[in-house]
């Protein structure tokens, strides 16, 4: 029987069977605990515990389960604290990619496909270019430039070796772990080994960058779930910036490009601080909604 139910922006829903009764008392509890996209985040976890796809789940092709329907409970249960559908499923899609993450690693985010479209569009098929990605945390913008760039070098760092163990682990998966160095690094200060970091021809950055006193104005997805070290940028939220900035020179080839993603109102400032540290050139690129949140540097 087709059962017509009702999100929590009032769209109608057509489902069959016990998935329509599920996700009708899941979209309520999920609704009342605040969280936005209710209907379609229990989509998306019924289906992961289903093992199927939405499309399947939708029309009602796949048979629930008591196991799938208990797996489905303590994924709503998740949920309804707020905890994001990324960590409870155990990975995001980026840039076509499935990357593996943990609370130990920012979820990427679509902005972020900016960053690596940018990077890529410089690059183009140049052979042998050597890049690094500075705060890898899940490898998503090394892997996404590994993936499509086959003869690029590339060094990753983090400070957090929590984060390598999950960027290394995505790098395997994506097979592409013996054409990325995982570096454990304070920015530009090697906390592995004594070998430096090297010199690059492309430096690639999501640097924290919300300002410490508006992380507790996030949602509670981002401030209760995600680590602090991926989200703070000091009191005005430029401290990364500055801090690649201050020995940018010695890392970046002269013709080489620094492309780093902003928050939408640090425009002006990261350009300054990238004009200071001796690029010869600033080009922002813009988001969907027409807010730059790239910044390319040419030196
Ligand atoms: C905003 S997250 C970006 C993660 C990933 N690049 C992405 O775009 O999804 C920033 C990353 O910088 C790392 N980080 C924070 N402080 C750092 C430091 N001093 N040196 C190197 N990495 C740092 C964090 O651990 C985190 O993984």
């Amino acid at each position: 029987m087709l059962e017509k139910s009702f999100d929590n922006r009032g769209k109608e829903n057509y489902h069959r069977g016990p998935a329509a009764r599920l996700l009708a008392k899941a979209t309520t509890e999920l609704a009342a605990a605040g969280v936005e996209d209710a209907r379609l985040d229990a989509e998306i976890l019924l289906a992961h515990a289903c093992q199927c796809s939405r499309a399947e789940l939708l029309c009602g092709a796949h048979d629930i389960d008591e196991e799938a329907r208990e797996r489905f409970e303590a994924m709503i249960g998740r949920r309804r604290r707020r905890e994001p559908v990324a960590y409870i499923l155990g990975y995001k899609e980026f840039y076509s990619l499935e990357i593996r993450v943990a609370p130990s690693v920012l979820i990427p985010r679509p902005e972020t496909e900016s960053v690596v479209s940018a990077a890529l569009e410089l690059i183009g098929n140049r052979p042998g270019l050597r890049l690094c990605d500075i705060g890898t945390g899940s490898g998503a913008i090394a892997l996404a430039i590994a993936a499509n760039l086959p003869t690029a070098k590339i060094t990753a760092t983090d400070i957090s070796s929590e984060a390598l163990l999950i960027a290394r682990d995505n790098a395997a998966r994506l097979r592409v772990l013996s054409r990325v160095d995982f570096r454990l690094a304070d920015c530009w200060e090697p906390l592995d080994n004594v070998e430096p970091i090297g010199t690059f021809d492309l430096i690639v950055s999501n640097p924290p960058y919300v300002q410490d006193n508006e992380i507790e104005l996030l949602a509670p997805e981002i401030r209760c779930y995600e680590p602090r070290l991926a989200l703070s940028g000091g009191f005005d939220g430029l401290k990364f910036y500055r801090r690649i900035a201050t020995q940018l020179r010695q890392y970046i080839h002269k013709g080489g490009f620094v492309v780093l993603e902003i928050g939408a109102a640090q425009a002006t400032a990261v350009s300054e601080i990238m004009i200071a540290a001796g690029a010869v050139g600033v080009n922002l690129k813009s988001d969907l909604a027409g807010l730059p949140r790239v910044v390319v540097a040419a030196f």
